[in-house]
């Protein structure tokens, strides 16, 4: 195929993953929009600063069903090949990722298959490891559970809390993954 890969991120945070998804671009991929479940989220302001589509819809009140139908029409309407997830903290049902079988990619905080789930980063110091990281894997119906596409080690200093190891980790994720979406996408 040719052209950039159509991809499209959802956050519903800060979105600094998203940031530099779109920032390191290139020829690769397109962000075709940045979706959130948070109409609030900060990084939808940075998206429509740097002229991005966004779309946005909070699940309260409509229920998951109607929620992810406009979601992935959304998507769909957009153009969108691929999903990347960056900060997204809502669980995708598995009808959506069937929908989207191998095409969804997620960031995640750890060394998977170590730290599944929240607090990674508090779990990776009280285990005494040497060493966090992040990791980008292939989104299935199993939490944290798809193939693993790439990885970034980050020691663990002494003295380190789950908030300094997060800071490093989160640069360490930044670098990690354009590099490994600009693969998958090629796939
Ligand atoms: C990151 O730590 C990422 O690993 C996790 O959620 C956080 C998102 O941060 N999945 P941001 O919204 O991309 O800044």
């Amino acid at each position: 195929m040719s052209g950039p890969a159509k991809v499209a991120v959802l956050i519903s945070g800060r979105g600094s993953n998203m940031q530099a998804l779109a920032e390191a671009a290139g020829d690769a991929y397109e962000i075709v929009v940045v979706a959130s479940d948070k109409p609030g989220a900060p990084g939808l302001a940075w998206a429509i600063q740097h002229r991005l589509p966004t779309f946005a819809l909070s699940p309260k009140g409509i229920g998951k069903p109607v929620f992810e139908a406009a979601l992935d029409g959304a998507l769909r309407e957009a153009g969108a090949e691929w999903i990347a997830l960056a900060g997204y903290m809502r669980l995708l049902s598995d009808g959506f990722v069937a929908k989207w079988r191998g095409r969804i990619v997620n960031i995640h905080p750890s060394l998977l298959p170590k730290y599944k789930g929240l607090d990674t980063h508090a779990r990776a110091i009280d285990a005494g490891d040497a060493a966090g990281g992040c990791s980008v894997h292939v989104v299935t119906e199993e939490l944290d559970g798809g193939e693993v596409l790439g990885q970034r080690e980050v020691a663990i200093l002494p003295g380190d809390t789950p908030e300094t190891l997060a800071e490093r980790v989160l640069a360490a994720e930044h670098q990690l993954y354009p590099a490994v979406l600009k693969e998958f996408v090629r796939r």
